[in-house]
């Protein structure tokens, strides 16, 4: 088993946040890649989240991990290279923090299912049928990896109450 080693998470606004990631392209599923979602996984978990994209460890790549709780208990875990949503459905509100954004928790409306495709680390073709938090949360990373952050998410109040609380936090540094 190799090494697995904390990443650093960048803080908003970073640029690389803010940047649209590079797709993985065919001959990069190789053992680097396998090695960036493991470490990515172990960074995600430490730092208590529930989901962490390749910009936030400021890698400009197309690629995310998620480990949500099902209500029956099991997990959607996943590492997902080159995200795309295929379908949304239904509607959900509820407060939705970022591991870019620390100590920021906001309401965020988002659908309720998604379907989105994709690869695993290796390369295979995967596509994923998720809903409530795992929806949330897959649309939120595949979000970072077009570069948009939940801040744009937010209703224009929302958004002014947001940037006003992370100024108070970088004032007392707080943010990082
Ligand atoms: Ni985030």
């Amino acid at each position: 088993m190799a090494f697995m080693a904390l990443l650093e998470i960048v803080h908003y606004p970073d640029p690389v946040l803010l940047t649209v990631g590079r797709p993985v392209a065919a001959g990069e599923f190789d053992a680097e890649l396998e090695r960036l979602a493991e470490d990515m996984f172990e960074t995600m978990s430490a730092a208590g989240g529930v989901g962490l994209a390749a910009p936030q460890v400021g890698v400009s790549r197309r690629l995310f991990v998620m480990d949500t709780p099902n209500a029956d208990g099991s997990h959607e875990r996943h590492a997902i290279v080159n995200p795309e949503i295929i379908r949304v459905e239904g509607e959900q509100t509820g407060d939705e923090g970022c591991l870019s954004f620390p100590g920021l928790f906001q309401v965020v409306k988002r659908e309720m299912r998604v379907i989105i495709g994709g690869n695993d680390v290796r390369g295979e073709r995967i596509e994923l049928d998720l809903e409530g938090l795992a929806a949330r949360c897959a649309l939120h990373e595949t979000d970072h990896c077009d570069g948009i952050v939940f801040l744009d998410r937010m209703s224009a109040l929302k958004r002014e109450l947001a940037k006003r609380k992370i100024k108070r936090l970088q004032k007392t540094g707080k943010w990082g």
